[in-house]
């Protein structure tokens, strides 16, 4: 039902917000991903057009713990949609996987006047997230946001784009020397428990081989499509790894794979560098658009929920319809990984 104020107009509902909710917060958790400042971005300006006021924690979880908070005025995101990382710092953060640590953090941000959070992070911060909701009944709006892009009920993740565009670029310039000089390369992406990147980047940069952690190393198998390659005039390939114990590593299948077919080759591990630098359009794009619907969310007084994309449409999915797995991977992309670098 449409609210009225006491002239009987139609209250619009950021101005309802306005009156039950003038303070929200905001966090940034768990590994950095590109996007997450074109986020905070787009909280801060749909908060300030709703009238609310954003503070900000610092360092993730630990902020809300140990009180640590700035406010954020509409210019203190001025010209930080164009950079990787997050203004706000971010942390992994172990006190708050306790309920005294949950606690303490619903009494400092209550003590301030705060009555709804937007929290940004990975899988680990959005099971933080559902169990302060759950223990404290302070609303919290999650937006996913993590390059690995392995967060349940939601297509994209903040900074999966980027990381994929990033270790391409690389991929793109090991080819050069790799096929100049007849070489097997290993390049190690990131992705402990994902190989979503590692898929992503073999299909682009048109890879022999990928190694994920989904599916078990096979040595033999990986040896047999090596010596074919090079039986159909193939001089140079590049297999991509995910990182991680679930796979090894590149190093060492890279030192299997050579021993056993007694040839040389060079490992590449890109790591961190796939989480800085400049957020591609496409996650600036899904941030600004996740941050205005989760501060909209809030003011429209909403169930606690991921805010997620699902068939290109930003959608509200509330923390007891949370799936419990991430998209399903799928298998196919690796037989078309097969089939297109015969
Ligand atoms: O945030 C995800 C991620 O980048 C994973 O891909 C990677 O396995 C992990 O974080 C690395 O974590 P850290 O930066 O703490 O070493």
């Amino acid at each position: 039902m449409e609210e009225t104020d006491k002239n009987n107009q139609v209250v619009d509902s950021s101005r309802r917000g306005a009156r039950i909710a003038r303070r929200i917060a905001l966090l940034t958790a768990g590994g950095d991903a590109p996007g997450m400042n074109a986020a905070i971005r787009a909280v801060v300006r749909t908060a300030s057009g709703a009238g609310l006021e954003v503070l900000g924690a610092q360092r993730g979880f630990e902020g809300l713990i140990y009180g640590n908070f700035e406010p954020l005025p509409n210019r203190s995101v001025s010209n930080i949609i164009q950079h990787g990382g997050t203004i706000l710092e971010t942390s992994r953060t172990p006190e708050f996987s306790t309920e005294a640590g949950r606690t303490r953090s619903a009494e400092n941000l209550r003590y301030r006047g705060v009555r709804g959070l937007i929290v940004m992070g990975g899988d680990g911060s959005l099971a933080a997230a559902r169990a302060f909701a759950n223990d404290t009944g302070m609303r919290v709006m999650f937006i996913p946001a993590t390059i690995d892009n392995d967060v349940p009920s939601t297509d994209y993740s903040i900074g999966f784009d980027t990381a994929v565009n990033t270790a391409l670029e690389a991929i793109d310039r090991i080819r050069d020397t790799a096929f100049a000089s007849d070489r097997l390369f290993f390049v190690e992406v990131m992705g402990r428990d994902s190989g979503f990147i590692a898929l992503s980047v073999a299909i682009g940069g048109g890879a022999e081989i990928v190694i994920v952690p989904e599916i078990p190393f096979d040595l033999d198998e990986m040896c047999r499509r090596i010596e074919d390659s090079q039986l159909r005039g193939k001089r140079s390939s590049i297999i991509v790894v995910s990182e991680g114990p679930r796979t090894g590593g590149a190093i060492s299948i890279a030192n299997a794979i050579t021993e056993r077919l007694g040839m040389q080759s060079r490992v590449v591990v890109l790591g961190h560098i796939q989480r800085g630098g400049a957020p591609t359009a496409r996650d600036r794009m899904l941030a600004s658009r996740m941050g205005a619907a989760a501060v909209r969310a809030l003011i429209d007084e909403r169930p606690s929920s991921l805010i997620g994309e699902s068939g290109g449409r930003i959608v509200e999915v509330a923390f007891d319809e949370v799936a419990t797995e991430p998209h399903p991977f799928d298998p196919a992309l690796i037989d078309l990984v097969h089939l297109l670098a015969v």
